[in-house]
């Protein structure tokens, strides 16, 4: 009988320590997922400086992306690139035909499943935008996006959105080189939407928009 008495005690004893484990691991996966949309940014720590090091990130992945693999590609759109090494095209149709996200694709991509962190949101916009998800949305980003277009300057201000207080920053997204502008001025939407708008290189192309999410207090 004793034997047994132990027995059911040390399966209690590691099914409680083993139950501990489990919701310690629970515990934590809430606390790190930052649980409800409205995660706000701990108090301490300026949305300024939180908003650079995420544009920082942003742009890094982006320029890494384009670098290291959309120029390795043997096509871009339909146009052959002379020191692509990969056979496989980058392409706006990339599901379709095979390739590979466009960066402005692959941007947009990341900021979707990021987006649904609750932590915060970023997303790219334009004035003159190919993709409908790419409009700037509120007074916001519109006012920023012309701002910012006509100085070169990013923005940074505090706006309210449903009850919820922002802190949101706006970062020029520009034409750096020939194949910005081209690609764009020659896009089917962009010639229907946008005849009369032919970016140059150094234009301001759109903006990265990034919105923190503040304590109400
Ligand atoms: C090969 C074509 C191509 C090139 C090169 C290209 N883009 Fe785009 N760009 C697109 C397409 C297509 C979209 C829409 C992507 C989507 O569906 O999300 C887009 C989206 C954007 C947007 C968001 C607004 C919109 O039009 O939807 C900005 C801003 C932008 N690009 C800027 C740039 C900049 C700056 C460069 C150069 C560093 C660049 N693009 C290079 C094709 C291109």
């Amino acid at each position: 009988m004793a034997f047994i008495e132990n027995w059911l005690t040390a399966i209690r004893t590691r099914t409680v320590a083993f139950l501990a484990i489990v919701l310690a691991i629970a515990v934590t996966a809430v606390s790190c997922s930052g649980g409800a949309p409205t995660a706000s940014a701990p108090a301490g720590i300026d949305p300024s400086l939180v908003a650079e090091y995420i544009h920082t990130v942003l742009a890094a992945d982006r320029t890494a992306y384009t670098k290291h693999v959309v120029s390795r590609a043997k096509m871009l759109e339909g146009k052959e690139k002379p020191d692509g090494v990969l056979d496989i095209e980058a392409t706006e149709g990339w599901q379709q035909t095979d390739g590979i996200p466009l960066p402005a694709q692959m941007f947009r991509l990341g900021s979707e499943i990021a987006n649904e962190s609750g932590f915060f949101t970023y997303n790219l916009i334009s004035e003159w935008y190919i993709n409908d998800n790419h409009a700037p949305k509120g007074e916001f980003e519109e006012t920023a996006l012309a701002t910012m277009t006509e100085t070169g300057e990013a923005v940074k201000d505090y706006q309210e959105i449903g009850g919820q207080q922002y802190y949101s920053a706006m970062y020029p997204d520009i034409a750096v080189v020939e194949s910005c502008a081209t690609c764009h001025n020659t896009h089917p939407v962009h010639l229907e939407r946008y005849p009369d708008k032919i970016f140059e290189v150094g234009d301001v192309m759109g903006g990265v928009v990034i919105n923190i999410p503040m304590d109400n207090a």
